[in-house]
């Protein structure tokens, strides 16, 4: 039996940042007794009239936790990824994401890329869903130095990666796929010690 349930809620246009989100999942798989669901933004449909959202809103609804992931696009998190933000007003209305724990992740052309911004703007909504924030957790790369490159890019606040010129297939590479597992890993065992107190 699982303990706690994690959504990972992402956009992608091209595949990067869902293979991020995909290495995430299987890190918070390893935390132990926890089910994740992996959910693109493409699949939430829209508000109802009365402001109802059904479908895979429910995954999202009934998870402990939701980690929160945007491709950066000009600097920020893509319009689809805004439009989710948007559309989650009438729950933000009653607070029913409150208490849920939260963290944010993206992926970007450039080493930088201006992307503490699509993190920023996921973590100014999880406040705003009253949320509880898990950080990022590795430390950078520069200060190990033990030949993992993980998190070569140096973030706290939340996860980065970044990838070339090239497919899903073969860019973010391995470190930055290593860093999403251990990250995920990180959020699962958070989620299940979060459900256990709460219990
Ligand atoms: C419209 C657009 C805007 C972009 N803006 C940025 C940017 O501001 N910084 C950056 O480093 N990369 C930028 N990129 C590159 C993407 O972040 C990069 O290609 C990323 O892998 C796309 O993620 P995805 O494959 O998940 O859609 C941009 C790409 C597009 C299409």
């Amino acid at each position: 039996m699982t303990v706690a349930s994690v959504a990972v809620v992402y956009h992608s246009r091209y595949g990067h940042t869902k293979v991020i989100a995909e290495q995430i999942a299987a890190g918070v798989r390893t935390a132990g007794d926890v089910a994740v669901e992996v959910v693109s933004v493409d699949e939430l449909p829209e508000p109802g009239k009365d402001r109802s959202l059904g479908g895979k809103w429910n995954v999202l609804n009934q998870a402990d936790g939701m980690i929160m992931g945007s491709a950066t696009y000009m600097g920020d998190i893509s319009s689809e990824f805004k439009q989710f933000m948007e559309r989650s007003s009438g729950l933000w209305y009653g607070q029913a994401w409150k208490d849920k724990l939260a963290a944010g992740f993206t992926n970007s052309g450039a080493l930088s890329g201006d992307k503490q911004s699509s993190l920023h703007s996921i973590v100014t909504f999880a406040g705003q869903h009253s949320m509880i924030w898990v950080s990022q957790g590795v430390m950078p790369s520069s200060y190990t130095n033990d030949g993992k490159n993980l998190n070569r890019l140096g973030a706290w606040t939340g996860f980065m990666s970044q990838s070339d010129n090239g497919g899903p297939d073969v860019t973010p590479g391995q470190a930055d796929k290593d860093t999403a597992q251990a990250f995920g890993k990180r959020f699962g065992v958070a989620a299940i010690r979060w459900v256990k107190g709460r219990n």
